[in-house]
């Protein structure tokens, strides 16, 4: 059996993705030929050979804006109408990870991934959301915290192995959604105090003041520790 792993977060290293797309890779592996691949790294020629003959295409990947990443959803574009012809029959899963504790806002990118399979030809398999991805790198796969996260990628792998079709799952950490909350909060003043804004502005923000900030340029300079 030969499965392909896509890794669609644009991070090339520490994203929560990739430890997601490894542990998987270690749940199918040696039961199947299974490789990862990076959708923002290779060149269209590469992926298609990569999904070559795969029984299965495993897509793993960040929600972005309730939906798919850019470089992600541009390649599902490029390979659509060619992608049934080089691996004919072969099921598509998905396991999406968002910054939300809340699990659930990855079903719209699964729909968005089925309507991928009817276009491309290929069958639906499963999608499995994973809600506070920011929690992957806390701890290994499978335990602590990331206890339901292992069961629901055994669960998930299997599934894959068989070439099932199964019902969407959800997974969120065993962790206290209000914790999580209230460290995602301190992370974002720390990451916006690190880019130069107040954090008090981020009450007093008026629409008008917005547009005027980013038409003056100055928005460009936010990176430069402009104010
Ligand atoms: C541009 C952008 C848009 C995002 N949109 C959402 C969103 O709509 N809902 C959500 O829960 N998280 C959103 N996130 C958070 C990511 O899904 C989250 O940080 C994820 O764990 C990143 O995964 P990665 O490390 O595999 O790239 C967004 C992040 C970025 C950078």
């Amino acid at each position: 059996m030969k499965i392909a792993i896509m890794d669609g977060s644009p991070k090339n290293k520490d994203s929560a993705s990739g430890l997601i797309a490894a542990a998987l890779q270690a749940e199918l592996t040696p039961a199947a030929d299974c490789a990862v691949c990076h959708a923002a790294s290779h060149d269209r020629d590469e992926i298609m050979a990569a999904l070559a003959s795969c029984d299965a295409l495993v897509f793993v990947f960040p929600l972005y804006v309730d939906g798919i990443p850019s470089h992600l959803l541009r390649l599902l574009d490029e390979i659509q109408n060619d992608v049934a012809t080089v691996a004919p029959g072969a099921a598509v899963y998905c396991a999406v990870n968002n910054g939300f504790y809340e699990a659930h806002q990855n079903g719209v990118a699964m729909e968005l991934m089925k309507n991928f399979c009817v276009r491309s030809g290929l069958r639906w398999g499963q999608g499995l959301g994973v809600g506070a991805g920011g929690m992957v790198q806390a701890a290994p796969i499978g335990r602590g915290p990331l206890a339901n996260l292992g069961r629901a990628l055994s669960a998930f792998a299997e599934n894959i192995r068989n070439g099932v079709s199964a019902d969407n799952s959800f997974v969120e950490p065993n962790f206290p959604k209000f914790l999580y909350n209230m460290i995602a909060h301190m992370s974002w003043r720390v990451q916006a105090r690190g880019n130069g804004l107040k954090i008090g502005r981020l009450w007093r923000f008026k629409i008008s003041e917005v547009d005027e900030w980013v038409q003056s340029g100055k928005s460009s300079d936010i990176n430069k520790g402009g104010k």
